[in-house]
């Protein structure tokens, strides 16, 4: 049961076409890649974004990483430097994601972040993921195809067993080759390995001539998951207020107006998808004090707390 009526595509012309058109509406459109089956958005969607997060009962907002055509594609996205530059000549198509610094022109809704400052990309090298992502003639946001917790899927009837109802369509390309996740390296300005995955480690080393860094090993911050606790507000956060006080900026919901409202009709997709952009506005606006109107608990409400339970959480003055 869901809201949706899952369909099954199949990799056709008619189906890529109809995959593509529901994406450009917002809705979630899984599809294989090498690695795992993914579920899809529209990068430049926050709204279509948000409801992965939702789709998959995750109970965080992890960034998400952006599957794109090409490495020409990829720099639309994301500022390469010379190792970079090196891996995706090297890797690209394939299960290799980079993470790099995101380009203040990316288009990209601040969601597929997580309100950190870098992005991943991939250039996935399955048929049918290009075709795909060659008609939709954009970035596609795309986790793995499992609901939050559950193992990764490699065929179109996993995704079904945990996601039907919950998603718009899977195309159906068969069985995942490589049947594990990309390989994820980021850059500090030397090559980090934040995940292994479809790409071995030694191969990229030695693409590389040099060792691939491990956050563990550096004892610095940045496995994934937990970057994405680092992203604050500038201000000072208190949650839970029905109202503000003097020099507070109100962050609202639904019918607690506020300043800034993360959805007037209480819709928590809507609160959620708005959220990282809202987060982004107060800093522009120099809000050092913020309030925030109570949100529901359910739902996306739990991630969209949690979040704001790390912001307002005692920290280091800036
Ligand atoms: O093979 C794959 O990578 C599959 C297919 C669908 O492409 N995707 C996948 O996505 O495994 P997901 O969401 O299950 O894992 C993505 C990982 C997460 O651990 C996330 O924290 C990390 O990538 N990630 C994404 N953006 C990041 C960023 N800016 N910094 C650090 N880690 C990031
Ligand atoms: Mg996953």
């Amino acid at each position: 049961m869901g809201e949706y009526e899952t369909v099954t595509l199949t990799p056709t012309k008619g189906g890529i076409t109809q995959a593509c058109t529901l994406l450009s509406n917002g809705d979630l459109v899984s599809f294989p890649t090498e690695t795992v089956y993914g579920l899809g958005a529209d990068a430049r969607n926050d709204r279509a974004v948000a409801k992965i997060f939702s789709a998959k009962g995750r109970p965080q907002f992890n960034p998400l990483i952006v599957h794109v055509a090409s490495t020409e594609a990829a720099h639309m996205y994301g500022e390469f430097n010379p190792w970079a530059d090196r891996l995706a000549s090297v890797f690209w198509p394939g299960p290799m994601t980079l993470v790099l610094p995101v380009r203040s022109d990316s288009g990209l809704a601040p969601m597929v972040m997580a309100g950190l400052p870098t992005v991943a990309l991939r250039v996935p090298e399955h048929p049918v993921a290009r075709r795909i992502i060659t008609a939709f003639d954009g970035p596609i946001a795309a986790p793995s195809a499992n609901p939050s917790g559950r193992t990764s899927p490699t065929t179109a009837q996993h995704v079904l067993d945990g996601l039907s109802g919950r998603i718009a369509a899977v195309v159906d390309g068969g069985p995942c080759p490589v049947g594990l996740e990309s390989t994820i390296v980021a850059f500090d300005p030397d090559p980090i390995l934040l995940r292994p995955g479809g790409v071995p480690t030694e191969i990229i080393e030695r693409a590389l001539g040099v060792p691939l860094k491990t956050p563990i090993l550096d004892g610095s911050p940045t496995a994934p998951g937990q970057l994405a606790s680092h992203y604050a507000p500038l201000g000072r956060v208190r949650l839970n207020a029905k109202s503000a006080d003097q020099g507070e900026t109100h962050l609202g919901f639904g019918s607690i107006q506020g300043d800034i409202n993360l959805s007037v009709s209480g819709d928590l997709v809507e609160a959620a998808a708005n959220l990282f952009g809202a987060l982004h506005e107060l800093d522009r606006q120099k809000a050092m004090e913020i309030a925030v109107a109570p949100i529901p608990e359910r739902g996306l409400g739990r991630a969209i707390n949690d979040r704001l339970r790390r912001a307002a959480a005692p920290r280091n003055a800036p």
